[in-house]
Order: structure tokens, then C-alpha cells, then sequence
């Protein structure tokens, strides 16, 4: 109700209502107290705390009931104002998460609904000189709140800016621009609506733009009325004057419309009948062949737009300045085009996520996100699920992504209604429409979406329609309408964005004569947990086939909130939210405190500027190939380091200007001499990209990306012969020898439905030796799994010298798919430091190493470990040759024929498994050990593909060697030699 028309153009406030206002929360509170808006009172007042569902609605009743318990927060304070005659003041609410009640001075101004978008309110009615009291209520339920049944917290109060800012009479009510890019020429269009005109039909006032250095004016269109007829003459007492009417002259009408023949002479008359309709009140400004530089997410170049309105005696009475971008996205056949290319969608599913506010964003806060992702080469966010701050587009306008920018419409827990229910129709086409109105100046914005996981029915229809009317220059995402048709639903998506979907499906769609529509993902990649396996693979699909074009990782950040600020994240049920989903909200490529996890390691390396594209025969003749893989830039913003990687450790590093490469073409680089001296017996060479120059987002010297040719590994050849021992291994080092292990804390896609309990099923997380009989140096355990089924170990120990021991380790499992097979022992405490010899620096798993790193490492134990905020497997390495851990306890080295996966770490498997939560893990000084010769990939198994076939451990067999040599501290070390 009295809620303004949203718009594009944004004022800076006048008075600044941010800050202390008194607050009282009913029905808990009979006292005011005194809070700080932005303010969201679920983040502080014990009575109604956060509360965390997927899909189901926090209480039982049903689209549109509201229950009866409908906590509101009631904010409250005093304004002096001197409201000056001619102007009108209004109240700008940038976001309320629940239902809005506005009062002023006692008198109810408005109210307003949807929870991510600004509500405005011309309270100049009721407003007096002196004090004020403005009265802001948040109901936190109404029957909207059936639209916003997102995947994340419930949470209430006011999460954005409140201020009041004045506007005269007659002001600019909005600006519409679209900045068009084609034939390498800026084209501009710029429709300026003035407020308090539009009924005029004598107007006078005109608009001005600034803009590329021109001045443009352009007159207020009146308000035109449709001719009226002229009444038949009554008076007959002289002869009437002829008008000159042609014969059927009213046939012209549907003559001219129809596109019929008219006859010549009659053309100007039927011209005349019916001219273009101008939109009255608003001046349209076109500017053709501008000389302009175009915005791309890779070169993000603004221009600045000022637009003035001007009364009838010439003065400038309001003004606004728009930052815009020239650009032109269209769909033609099965590819999204930016400027005419076609351009790859790197992207994240992004939430207004702060641990310590809730979804109370500071601009810092979103700078500092943007600039993480623009590091990490990430060029699109989808704003899951609702409209996001108007700064965080200026953001993304000026650091260069595209957006898909997202209603917010989610009913989740009612797919099969509210898409169809003519009660909320007008709740959709609002939710859309105020969304484009208030973005479609920025150039970021490349797709609007109408919502997420509301089903589909008319109500999306209606939405999209009124869009495509509106804003024809961009296309429609909604993945509803195609969820269960990837050829339907055209009416609502001009894109086929699925989630999750599988290689296959992919694949096979790109092959279909059928489609007809890019494909998209809005959602893929699912990182819960220890996740984001299949990275690449995906990757390859999309760099491959016809149709593919990205999509956007499912997500950025994890929601764990910390509202102390006592660094324990909390998580679904934490705060007695009953019942409640979780940990399904952790699933992020970064932590809540924006710390990367590896899996955007992995993501950065897939999305990185270059790609390699020679071997290690080349390199070694001198020559390094790679491809420019962005679309619009070439690679004059990038130096490239090039380093050798030994078993010693890097060596060489030098620095060069990244080569002269067009978009997506390739160019070649001289490894210099001192490079080239160093191949021999190298590892790999690694090729890093770090930015030449300063920008918003990263200083000059920015590592962007590594990426390596590898060389035909040299793999450790172990001593044999020697005196064979009885295999049990003792030493004050080893506080547990060497056992198998096939478990692992389970991640949370190993417990993916989809998985159907086959590891819990296998039995592996416990094996008790049912026989243990030893032979000589060989010692063959029989274990029993915990349901029963054999598995054999055989191990022969030959001894090398002192302490240093060869181990033949051979393995029978029953048939089956296991998470690891391998050794597991820990040492004495004193163990601080790992260096190994194997892919790093970051955690890594088979299906997940595309961007890791063959090298030597080294890394404080405590550091090998991903703090996941549910404890599980963390922290492996795989691929590793040689491992060396030493402290103040002495020196334990492994060496391997085969590379296996390593695990350092301070807790064991049982402790991880045990822990709900990070912080639950005591600090501990242990050191747990695992070498495994084969390890499963993560996946993405709990929403998405499980790992490809080739990363499960389907053999029944397996042997390996390697060698473990432990030194005390004090005791004479000697090294071995391999
Ligand atoms: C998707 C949904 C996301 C999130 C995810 C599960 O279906 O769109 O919002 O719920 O599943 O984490």
C-alpha cells in the first residue's frame, strides 16, 4: 500500500536514518531498547533466533494463512524535519525481511512486502516541521512470506539502509538506458520520465543529457488525447461548410494499420490519424554510431551519463549521473552472445551471507567478495535467490561480471500451487517487474531469472511477459520451466538452465537436433562438505560441445552464522531451531569468513585467462605453448612466472610479460636458457599468472592461476634385498605401526542418498583381525569387516638398515566399491612439519586435482588440514612420492614406488567422524598418518553426478611398496639414499 513505483534511479540520502533507533520485539518485549539499523533482530534476541530450513515452511499452515504467532519487531525513532514547500520527502526502506508497516507521526504511511528490495514511501503528507516519529513494523510472516521459502536462514528485521531524501515537485522519476553495442559502435537510448508531468498536455519542461562528451535536450512529451469526433450539426438553418473528408475517410484507420493499399494522395491525411504514441512525461534521447569502448565482464569500461531535467525557464531543477556500459547480449540458435561472442559462463550461486550479521552486507564486505572471485577468475554470479543491494551491481558493473540477476520467488514447499494461484499473480509480475525496473541500467546484468523452485504455471508466464515487453535486450532464465523438459518451456526460459545434471545428460542434449536453447547451469558442482570432484570434466564438456556454456557453481559461500563472534560457526540446529535441515547450508567454495577452500583452487586454475597447450617435449626444445582463453581481452594485463619444480623444491623462477595472444587464440613463449638448463630432471615446469597492473580487485603481482607441463615422473626406486624382519613394526616414533585402513571420516556425499549406505554397507569402518599368522618377514591378518566379510592383508618387511624398513603391502577385498585403501599409523607427539613430494600445495582427490601442483611442499601439519565446519576426510594429497615429517620428536620418512594419496593429520578418523563441528575438535598435538594407495574421488554426489567411474575403487587386488625410515631426535641421522 502508498509503496512507490520502483525505479532505476537512486538518491543519496538527505537524512541518513541509519544508526540507533529503539526497538521493541512483540510479543516478548514489553520495554523498548535501543538497536543499531541495519538490524536483523533473529541475529541478537534469544525469543525468535535465526532459523535454518531447505524447503519446508517454518510452520503448518498453507498459501495465504499467516500463524498466529507472528513475532514483529517494532523500530522506532524521532527526526526533526523542516520540510521546505515545493519538495516532497520520502522514506526509502532499502530491504525489510518480513511484512513492512510504516507510521508517521502516528498515521499509517504504507506497507510493503517483499523482503530484498527497496520499499519507498512519500510520507510528505504527513510529515510536520519539528519532531517526527517514524515507526517502521516488521511482521515477520504474511502471506508472502510463501514466496521467499529460500534455501537459507530465516531471518527478520531491517537488513539494509533506511534514509529520507527530498525531491521537488516535478523531478526525474526514473531513467531508462540501454546501451547497445554492434558493428563496433556504441548505440544509446535514454528515456528520462519526469514525475508530476505526465497528465500535462501543455508541458514546457525538457531533459538534458551528458554523455561521451555530447549534450543532448529533448522536450517532455504532453500527455496526447485520442481525437474526438466532431458532433453531427444540429443547426439547419444554413447550408454547413464542407469539411473536405475523403470518402470513407474512417476506413483509413484500418486501412494504414492493416499495412493496406492506400492511394497516394491519401497518405499524408491517413498518416496523420494515427501518429507514434509517446510515452507522456518522458523525453526519449537516441544516439547512433557512438565511438565508444564496449563493457565486457573482461574489460569493464563505464562511461558516465548525466542527465538533467529542465523547467520551462531553462533551470535545472533535478539531475542524476548513471555509470553505463555498452553492450549487447543476445541468444542466437544454442549461444548466448556478449557483443557477438559467445562468451563462457564461470560463475557462482552467490547469497548475502555475513556470519556475524546475517544477511546485513557492508559494501566492504561485498568489495572484498568480488574482488576474492575476480581473483579466482570467476566472470558470472547468478544472485540465488533474490535481488541483491543496487551497490553490489555497481560492483559488478565496475569489476567486470555478468550477472543473472534473480527475482525473489521461491515457494519451494508449494511448486504445485502458487505458480498456478490467481491470488498471487500480482505478488509475481511485482517481484519481477520491480527487479528489472530498479537494474536494467546496468550493464552487469545480462539475464534476468524469475525465481528459483517455485515450479511453473501461469503466474511465471505473466512474469516473463511483462518482461519481454519491457526490457526486449535481455533473455529470461527460470529453471522451473524446464526442470522436467529440457526441449519445453520457452515461455519462461529463453535459456536451458538445469541443476545438477549429469555428464551424460549434457552430453547426449548437446548432441540433440532438438535443442534449441543455450544450456546454462544455474546450479552444478554441489559443494557440501568435501566436494566439487568433477570439476574438469564438466569443464571439458562445456569447452567441447556445441550447445555449453558454463554454468554456476552451487555456491560461494557457506551460511554458517557466528553472532558472537567466537569463531564457532553454527549451522542448522544450532539455535534450538527445530526441526531444521542442517548442515545443507555449508556448502560454499569459501568459508563464511570468505578463507578459499580448495575447491576454488581447483575452480581457478579451469577458469584461468590462459590455457597450456605444449607438453614437456616441447619445453624442454625451448618452446611453451598456451591459448588465451578469455573472449574479449588479450593478455597485455598479465606477467607470466615461469618455475621449475624438483624433488628439492622450486627452482629458476623468472618473470615475463604474458605473450601477445587475441582472444581464444594461441601463442607461443622462448623458455629462457636458465629455465630450459633446469628441465632435465624436473618434475614440471609451472607457469603462474599474476596480474601486471593495480586494480579495484587485486595489487600488481596478483597470482591468478598456476599451471604446469609435467615431465615423465621419475618414480622412487626402492632398495631391495636386505634382512627380512618379523613385521612388526616397534619404534618410540610409532605410536600405532602401520595398519590397513579402508575407511575415511565420511564426507557428505559419501552419504548421498544416491549412494544408498554402500560404505556403511561395506562394513570398512571397522576391521578386527580374525587371523594373524606370520611367516618369516611375512605376516598375513585376516580381518573380519564389521558385518562379516574377509579382507586379507599381507605385509613383508625387509629391514635396510637402522630404523629404515621396506614394506610389501598386499591387499584382498571382497567385491565392492571402497573409499581407501591404504596404511594408517601415528606417531609420537613432537611432529610439526610435512614436506612431501606430490601434488599440492592445496588439499586434493583424484576427481578434484586438475589445477594442483607436482611439486616438493612444505606446511605446518596443522595447516595440512581443511577445517570443513562438519569434520570429515580432509586434507589429502595425492600423487605423493616421498613424504618427510619431522619436530622436536625426530624425522619419519616415507618413500614410495607408487605415489599414493596422503593424509596428514592431527585427528583421527573416528574423532572427525565423531564432531559435529569444527570447533568441537580438541587442539591436539597427534600425528595421524595415511598412505593409501588408492583413494575415491568426493564427488558431488549428495545433489549431483557421483564421482566418474575411473575414481571408484572397484579392484579386488592390490600391492604396493615403500619405505619407512624413522630417526629420533638426537639419534645420528643418516639419510637414506633412494
Ligand atoms: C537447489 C536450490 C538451492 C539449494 C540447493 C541445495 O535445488 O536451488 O537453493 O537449496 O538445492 O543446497
Amino acid at each position: 500500500m502508498n509503496r512507490l513505483p520502483m525505479r532505476a534511479l537512486r538518491r543519496a540520502p538527505d537524512i541518513d536514518l541509519d544508526g540507533t533507533w529503539e526497538f521493541r520485539l512483540l510479543p516478548y518485549d514489553e520495554e523498548w531498547k535501543n538497536v543499531e539499523v541495519p538490524d536483523l533482530w533473529t541475529m541478537r534476541e534469544k525469543s525468535d533466533p535465526p532459523r535454518y530450513l531447505n524447503v519446508a515452511m517454518p510452520f503448518d499452515e498453507v498459501p495465504p494463512a499467516v500463524p498466529a504467532h507472528n513475532p514483529t519487531g517494532v523500530y522506532r525513532r524521532s527526526v526533526d524535519l523542516a520540510p521546505a514547500p515545493g519538495r516532497r520527502t520520502i522514506l526509502h526502506v532499502g530491504a525489510a525481511e518480513g511484512h513492512l508497516t510504516v507510521t508517521v507521526n502516528g498515521r499509517v504511511a504504507g506497507t510493503s512486502t517483499d523482503s530484498h528490495l527497496a520499499a519507498e514511501f512519500d510520507i510528505t503528507g504527513v510529515v510536520t516541521t519539528g519532531p517526527n516519529t517514524i515507526e517502521l513494523a516488521v511482521a515477520k510472516w504474511s502471506p508472502a512470506t510463501y514466496l521467499e521459502d529460500q534455501d537459507h536462514w530465516w531471518q527478520s528485521g531491517l537488513s539494509r539502509s533506511v534514509f529520507l531524501y527530498t525531491v521537488p515537485e516535478v523531478h526525474l522519476a526514473d531513467v531508462a538506458v540501454v546501451a547497445d553495442y554492434a558493428a563496433g559502435r556504441g548505440h544509446l537510448r535514454v528515456t528520462v520520465a519526469a514525475a508530476g508531468l505526465d497528465h500535462l498536455h501543455d508541458v514546457g519542461w525538457s531533459a538534458r543529457i551528458h554523455v561521451l562528451g555530447r549534450t543532448e535536450a529533448c522536450p517532455i512529451s504532453p500527455r496526447v488525447v485520442e481525437p474526438a469526433f466532431t458532433p453531427p450539426l444540429s443547426d439547419r438553418s444554413q447550408r454547413p461548410k464542407p469539411l473536405g473528408t475523403p470518402d470513407d475517410y474512417l476506413d483509413l484507420l484500418s486501412l494504414r494499420a492493416a499495412g493496406a493499399p492506400i492511394a497516394e494522395h491519401l497518405r499524408p491525411l491517413a498518416d496523420g490519424m494515427l501518429p507514434v504514441q509517446e510515452r507522456a512525461g518522458t523525453a526519449l534521447f537516441t544516439l547512433d554510431a557512438l565511438e565508444v569502448a564496449p563493457w565486457t565482464a573482461e574489460t569493464p569500461h563505464l562511461e558516465d551519463l548525466l542527465i538533467e531535467l529542465i523547467s520551462p525557464e531553462d533551470e535545472t531543477v533535478d539531475a542524476a549521473r548513471l555509470r553505463i556500459g555498452f553492450r549487447r547480449v543476445r541468444i542466437e540458435g544454442r549461444d548466448l552472445l556478449v557483443n557477438g561472442e559467445r562468451v563462457l559462463i564461470q560463475g557462482v550461486n552467490r547469497h548475502d551471507v555475513d556470519p556475524r550479521t546475517g544477511r546485513v552486507i557492508s559494501r566492504e564486505l561485498m568489495l572484498a567478495e568480488l574482488s576474492l572471485l575476480k581473483r579466482f577468475n570467476v566472470n558470472a554470479i547468478r544472485t540465488s535467490h533474490y535481488p541483491n543491494d543496487p551497490a553490489f551491481l555497481d560492483l559488478c558493473d565496475e569489476i567486470g561480471f555478468y550477472v543473472i540477476d534473480e527475482a525473489d520467488i521461491e515457494g519451494h514447499a508449494f511448486t504445485t500451487t502458487l505458480a498456478h494461484d490467481p491470488r498471487y499473480l500480482p505478488e509475481f509480475v511485482e517481484r519481477v517487474s520491480r527487479m528489472v525496473l530498479r537494474d536494467r541500467n546496468h550493464p552487469s546484468v545480462i539475464i534476468w531469472s524469475l525465481g528459483n523452485e517455485t515450479g511453473y504455471g501461469p503466474n511465471h508466464d505473466a512474469a516473463a511477459a511483462w518482461v519481454r515487453g519491457t526490457d526486449p535486450t535481455r533473455p529470461i532464465h527460470y529453471e522451473g520451466a524446464i526442470a522436467r523438459d529440457w526441449h519445453a518451456g520457452h515461455a519462461a526460459s529463453d535459456l536451458v538452465c538445469p541443476m545438477y545434471p549429469s555428464f551424460q545428460a549434457l552430453t547426449a542434449f548437446s548432441a540433440d537436433p532438438r535443442a534449441d536453447r543455450p544450456v546454462i547451469l544455474c546450479e552444478y558442482a554441489y559443494s557440501q562438505g568435501n566436494s566439487t570432484g568433477g570439476l574438469a570434466e564438466y569443464w571439458q564438456l562445456f569447452e567441447r560441445l556445441p550447445g555449453l556454456q558454463g554454468g554456476f557453481i552451487w555456491e560461494f559461500k557457506d551460511h554458517a552464522l557466528d553472532p558472537d563472534g567466537d569463531g564457532r560457526y553454527r549451522y542448522g540446529g544450532d539455535f534450538g531451531d527445530e526441526p531444521n535441515d542442517g548442515t545443507t547450508l555449508l556448502n560454499g567454495v569459501v568459508f563464511p569468513n570468505l578463507t578459499p577452500k580448495p575447491a576454488l583452487y581447483e575452480a581457478r586454475g579451469l577458469f584461468s585467462p590462459i590455457r597450456l597447450t605444449s607438453g614437456g617435449e616441447e619445453a624442454r626444445a625451448g618452446t611453451l605453448r598456451l591459448r588465451n582463453r578469455q573472449t574479449f581481452a588479450n593478455l597485455s594485463a598479465y606477467d607470466l612466472e615461469l618455475r621449475v619444480e624438483t624433488e628439492a623444491g622450486p627452482a629458476g623462477a623468472i618473470t615475463l610479460a604474458a605473450p601477445q595472444a587475441t582472444p581464444g587464440a594461441e601463442a607461443a613463449i622462448e623458455v629462457p636458457d636458465s629455465i630450459r638448463a633446469l628441465l632435465g630432471t624436473a618434475l614440471a615446469l609451472t607457469v603462474t599468472v599474476r596480474t601486471r597492473r593495480d586494480t579495484v580487485w587485486a595489487p600488481a603481482g596478483t597470482e591468478l592461476s598456476a599451471h604446469q607441463i609435467a615431465f615423465p615422473r621419475p618414480l622412487p626406486r626402492l632398495p631391495q634385498g636386505g634382512r627380512t624382519t618379523p613385521a612388526e613394526l616397534r619404534h618410540p616414533l610409532l605410536r600405532r605401526a602401520p595398519k590397513l585402513s579402508l575407511w575415511r571420516a565420511l564426507t557428505d556425499n559419501d552419504q548421498s542418498i544416491a549412494l544408498d549406505n554402500r560404505f556403511v554397507r561395506s562394513g570398512f569402518f571397522q576391521l578386527t583381525p580374525s587371523d594373524t599368522r606370520t611367516d618369516g618377514a611375512t605376516t598375513t591378518i585376516r580381518y573380519r569387516a564389521a558385518f562379516g566379510d574377509e579382507v586379507v592383508h599381507t605385509r613383508t618387511v625387509t629391514v635396510l638398515g637402522e630404523d629404515d624398513y621396506l614394506l610389501a603391502e598386499q591387499v584382498t577385498l571382497p567385491e565392492g566399491d571402497g573409499l581407501r585403501v591404504g596404511m594408517e599409523f601415528e606417531l609420537a607427539d613432537g611432529f610439526d612439519q610435512a614436506r612431501w613430494v606430490g601434488l599440492g600445495p592445496w588439499e586434493n582427490y583424484p576427481d578434484r586435482r586438475a589445477s594442483a601442483l607436482l611439486g616438493a611442499w612444505e606446511s605446518p601439519i596443522d595447516e595440512l588440514a581443511v577445517p570443513y565446519l562438519r569434520p570429515q576426510e580432509n586434507g589429502g594429497r595425492g600423487e605423493v612420492t616421498e613424504l618427510t615429517l619431522s619436530g622436536p620428536a625426530g624425522t619419519v620418512r616415507t618413500v614410495h614406488a607408487t605415489p599414493l594419496h596422503m593424509n596428514v593429520s592431527r585427528y583421527s578418523i573416528g574423532e572427525l567422524e565423531a564432531a559435529g563441528h569444527w570447533w568441537e575438535l580438541q587442539p591436539s598435538g597427534k600425528t595421524v598418518v595415511h598412505l593409501d594407495v588408492a583413494h575415491r574421488g568426493v564427488g558431488t554426489g549428495l545433489l549431483g553426478p557421483d564421482t566418474r567411474p575411473r575414481y571408484r575403487l572397484a579392484q579386488r587386488e592390490y600391492g604396493w611398496q615403500w619405505r619407512l625410515k624413522l630417526s629420533s631426535a638426537g639419534a645420528v641421522k643418516t639419510d637414506f639414499v633412494k
